[in-house]
């Protein structure tokens, strides 16, 4: 989809559709032309309502208000709506609130993350149809904005938008088509295009690296792992950033056999290490002046004759033992050695991992919302603030001694499960801090995705299945890096 820029009003400039949002509810604004034919058709402005006009070759939509939510997921049902029908290219004046561009950047990502469909299965592809937005800068204040800048944001948009759709078409990818090998060819590819470095580990490199803990979980597996470490290193970097994600190509739950209906979606537990994928992506478009490093533990954890077992004990990097008493619970284990595999390679400013980590994250919170999870009050409202900033919703979910007790183990250092039901965020997060550097304590967070991350219906601008949770969260929070010295 590509975007024009012009400081002409909508009536000048071409486009088969005229996109009109409608602010506050409010119809009586002089702009809009066509209030009699909107009654009669029943528009009432609600947030993401649409009405098309077709013989007047106006589209409206609802906007609750002016805040880049409301406008993201507006511009996004704007795409929805005109799925299925033969218009190539639109026109539509921006909107700003007092000179801000947040509004035009959601405008833009609501474009483009709305119009997303993964098609790779289907005969028969719908896809949406629009390849061509003109923005006219003439109407709503939004000479306000310069051309030059509004030309940046909407670059900005762009990359972030096409950067998580990337997220969501791995994550959608079935497992006999992604499994680790793919991951790490997709990292390459990418690496390619974008001029990032990639170095990618295999079985017998893992084995040198001494990182048991994940190769026990990929062991019952006939897809072998592989570590991805892709790196950013921009001129005059002015921190240092590590991400690290959850790449399970599919989690059957292992000899701990996750129940039928639970296994279904479970090739969406590579989310945490796809974001990390198109996280990098669009920190290389950008080229962010932050040095990145994207880490991705890519597994499968199935059953075999070989399989880990409940009751095994595991040797992580670090040192530490870890009893085993459910194979479900793997994500912590590939994470516990890729956190500190990165950990070893990099000493880094900021240190985030995402991981489609428990059930009880999406128990605790909901379908929509991340658990922002760590040792420091000031990372944990940085990454909720910045989540919110971006368009996606975070929550802080905080650790307590006493939760922590209930993962410690009799026979070893630290069990894999805790001994209570309840709780099982926050236990799996203080799980994977006893892998975190003294170094490093202050400098993490933990990012639970599993709410959003991969969702069976359409929501906001989400689709049914993947969302790309976490690449705009994370996008945002290096670009506020880059420009907030306090920061460093
Ligand atoms: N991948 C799952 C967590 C998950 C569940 C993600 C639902 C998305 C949706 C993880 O590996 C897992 O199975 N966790 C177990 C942990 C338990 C055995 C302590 C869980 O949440 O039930
Ligand atoms: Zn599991
Ligand atoms: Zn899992």
């Amino acid at each position: 989809m590509n975007f024009e820029l012009t400081v002409l009003p909508v009536a000048d400039i071409s486009g088969e559709l005229e996109v009109v949002i409608v602010v506050d509810g409010n119809l009586k604004h002089c702009f809009i032309h066509d209030k009699k034919l909107l009654k009669k058709a029943g528009f009432s402005c609600e947030q993401d309502e649409t009405c098309l006009l077709v013989e007047k070759n106006r589209l409206y939509v609802g906007a609750s208000s002016l805040k880049g939510a409301d406008i993201r997921r507006a511009a996004a049902n704007v795409m929805k709506a005109l799925l299925g029908t033969k218009y190539k290219s639109l026109k539509v004046a921006t909107y700003t609130n007092k000179g801000c561009t947040y509004t035009l950047r959601a405008m833009v990502e609501g474009f483009i993350l709305g119009a997303y469909t993964f098609e790779t299965y289907k005969s028969k592809k719908n896809e949406c149809p629009i390849k061509h937005i003109s923005l006219s800068l003439e109407e709503y204040n939004g000479l306000e904005i310069d051309i030059e800048k509004a030309s940046l944001v909407i670059h900005k948009a762009q990359i972030t938008a096409d950067a998580t759709n990337f997220t969501r078409d791995i994550v959608n990818t079935t497992p006999d088509d992604c499994y680790p090998a793919v991951m790490a060819s997709i990292a390459e590819g990418m690496a390619e295009n974008t001029g990032l470095s990639c170095k990618i580990l295999k079985p017998k490199a893992l084995k040198k690296e001494k990182m048991e803990t994940l190769l026990a979980v990929a062991r019952a597996s006939r897809h072998t792992p592989r570590v991805i470490h892709l790196t950013h290193i921009p001129k005059k970097a002015k921190c240092v950033v590590t991400l690290v994600g959850k790449g399970l190509t599919y989690d059957s739950g292992g000899l701990s056999l996750k129940p039928a209906d639970y296994m279904v979606t479970m090739k969406s537990d590579k989310s945490g290490g796809s974001a990390v994928l198109g996280i990098m992506k669009a920190v290389a478009e950008l080229n962010l002046p932050i040095e990145v490093h994207g880490f991705v533990g890519a597994v499968e954890n199935m059953i075999g004759g070989d399989a880990y077992k409940p009751d095994d004990v595991l040797v992580a990097k670090n040192g530490k033992t870890i009893e085993i008493r459910n194979t479900d619970a793997e994500g912590r284990l590939v994470l516990a050695d890729t956190l500190c595999y990165a950990q070893q390679e990099v000493k880094s400013d900021y240190l985030f991992d995402f991981a489609t980590l428990t059930g009880a994250c999406v128990v605790g919170v909901g379908h929509y919302t991340s658990g922002v999870m760590g040792n420091s009050e000031k990372i944990k409202s940085l990454v909720v603030k910045e989540a919110k900033n971006s368009g996606e919703l975070a929550t802080a979910l905080d650790f307590n001694p006493y939760l922590k007790k209930t993962i410690k183990s009799e026979i070893a250092d630290v069990c894999n499960i805790s001994n209570t039901r309840y709780g099982g965020a926050i236990t799996a997060g203080q799980f994977l801090s006893e892998f975190i550097d003294k170094e490093h304590t202050d400098k993490w967070a933990h990012i639970d995705i599993a709410g959003p991350a991969f969702v069976e219906h359409a929501w906001g601008e989400n689709p049914h299945g993947a969302s790309g949770a976490g690449v705009r969260m994370m996008v945002k929070l290096i670009e506020k890096l880059a420009k907030d010295e306090s920061l460093h």
